[in-house]
């Protein structure tokens, strides 16, 4: 059987992880890659930190140019995060003839073009299946098994962390401070879970699956993005009562005003799929013209199942699979016309808003008077006391469908009523 090298670089959460698959399953490996396959490099610029893998003498180094310099180095797996230094080393990687499988989503979300371009040039590839999903095969799903379709929606929970805070506040009664302190003792969240809260991790997953789903070129900071930071337990127990689940969806959906994208908290109906996605699990709903609907659940990230998607596509690549789909994909390439992106304030929905208020007796009409001034009507509105003070009280208002752009501004004039205290919670209403 042929010998090939490989070269993993940045030996961290999932390197690790790849680096046993690798060690401890080397003829598994082989009868799936058709060669014997040597992990012959492991590059870290930590040298220091104890890693859940033993790695044989000689193997761990800072020296990325001898991995790069070795000919008989076929697939450089990238595995360090952020987009600088990413994005130099998978350059360099592809400058030096190697081909390249990376579970990098920010990085393929900020420099998509300019890698997959220069890919192509040099006739190499990029796999990336790690990057969306962790551990569920979504890309390959899009990019192999639904070709005979026209994608139509993807309704997506892409962010584990998000899932994990949602579906604890949900189950326990908990304020959202206490599960995300809960979260980071666990190990589902960083130190600092911005990324992950804001809706931007769940964004640039989405702009790859726009690009892979609709051809659609975007920049992942142009989609429209609302996190789950500003959610209190009162809003899970509303959604409760109305016989929802919040959960953080990101959606893609072609209309025939062209595609909408957006990431938010949403309102899902009990006993539909996305509702019942437990703590730190992922879900990808999608539907195409031909196959109908579809629904892959499992685990977004972590060491395992993100590094069962890496291995997978070091498989591929080596036995020749990803070079045909890379090529047929076309991904990020000039010559590939998209669909129109709907312009953010056209996007339909409804919403579901609370407000906090210093009650007074013509709060309401007020309220309800300024939706109206942005053609938006109410469907239900419940005014609860606030526990702490008598003079305060909660709004929770279901508004019928609008759009984005009539529902920013309608909030924006609310808030600036004298009796509103603070930021309207808003979330969208899936049906
Ligand atoms: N963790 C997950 O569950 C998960 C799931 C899906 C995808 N991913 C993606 O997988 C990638 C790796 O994630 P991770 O969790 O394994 O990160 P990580 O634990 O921080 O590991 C990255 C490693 O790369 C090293 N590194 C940074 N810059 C380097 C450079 N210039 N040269 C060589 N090594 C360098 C880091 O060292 P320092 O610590 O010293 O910086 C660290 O040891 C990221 O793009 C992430 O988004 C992660």
């Amino acid at each position: 059987m042929e010998k090939v090298k490989v070269a993993l670089v940045g030996f961290g959460t999932i390197g690790s992880g790849v680096a046993r698959l690798l060690l401890e399953e080397g003829p598994r490996i082989a009868r799936g890659a058709r060669k014997q396959v040597e992990l012959a490099y492991v590059v870290d610029k930590d040298l220091k930190t104890k890693r859940n893998v033993t790695l044989p003498d000689g193997l761990l180094s800072d020296d990325l140019d001898r991995a790069l310099n070795d000919p008989d180095v076929e697939v450089v797996v990238q595995l360090v995060g952020g987009t600088d230094a990413a994005r130099s080393i998978m350059l360099r990687a592809l400058d030096s003839g190697k081909n390249v499988v990376t579970a990098n989503k920010a990085l393929l979300a900020a420099h998509g073009p300019e890698l997959f371009d220069k890919a192509r040039q040099l006739g190499r590839t990029i796999a990336f299946e790690a990057a969306v999903g962790g551990g569920i095969p979504v890309i390959a799903t899009i990019g192999q098994s639904l070709t005979a379709n026209r994608i139509e929606s993807i309704d997506a929970i892409l962010n584990g962390t998000c899932n994990f805070i949602l579906s604890e506040m949900e189950q326990h009664g908990s304020d959202y401070e206490d599960v995300v302190a809960e979260a980071q003792r666990l190990g589902y969240a960083e130190a600092d879970p911005t990324m992950d809260v804001d809706g931007s991790d769940a964004t640039q997953k989405l702009a790859i699956l726009a690009q892979l789903a609709f051809g659609a070129s975007v920049d992942w900071k142009d989609i429209p993005r609302m996190g789950i930071d500003s959610l209190a337990a009162a809003d899970i127990q509303c959604a409760q009562g109305m016989g929802y689940s919040i959960r953080l969806v990101a959606t893609a959906r072609l209309g025939t005003a062209g595609l909408e994208l957006c990431v938010a908290p949403t309102f899902v109906s009990e006993g539909t799929p996305l509702a019942g996605v437990q703590g730190a699990f992922n879900a990808v709903q999608i539907v195409g013209d031909a196959v109908g609907p579809l629904l892959l659940h499992g685990l977004g990230a972590g060491q395992n199942p993100t590094a069962s998607a890496v291995v997978a596509d070091l498989i591929d690549t080596l036995a020749g699979r990803t070079a045909i789909t890379f090529n047929a994909l076309n991904l990020w390439s000039k010559q590939t016309v998209g669909v129109p992106i709907r312009a953010l304030r056209e996007i339909p929905g409804r919403f579901y808003l609370r407000l906090d208020i210093e009650t007074q007796v013509d709060a309401v009409n007020q309220i309800a008077r300024v939706l109206q001034e942005h053609n938006t009507a109410i469907d239900s509105l419940a005014q609860y006391e606030d526990e702490e003070s008598e003079d305060r009280a909660g709004m929770v208002i279901m508004t019928q469908e609008t759009t984005e752009g009539n529902i920013t501004d309608a909030v924006g004039q609310i808030e600036k009523l004298p009796f509103v205290q603070a930021e309207a919670v808003r979330c969208r209403v899936a049906d």
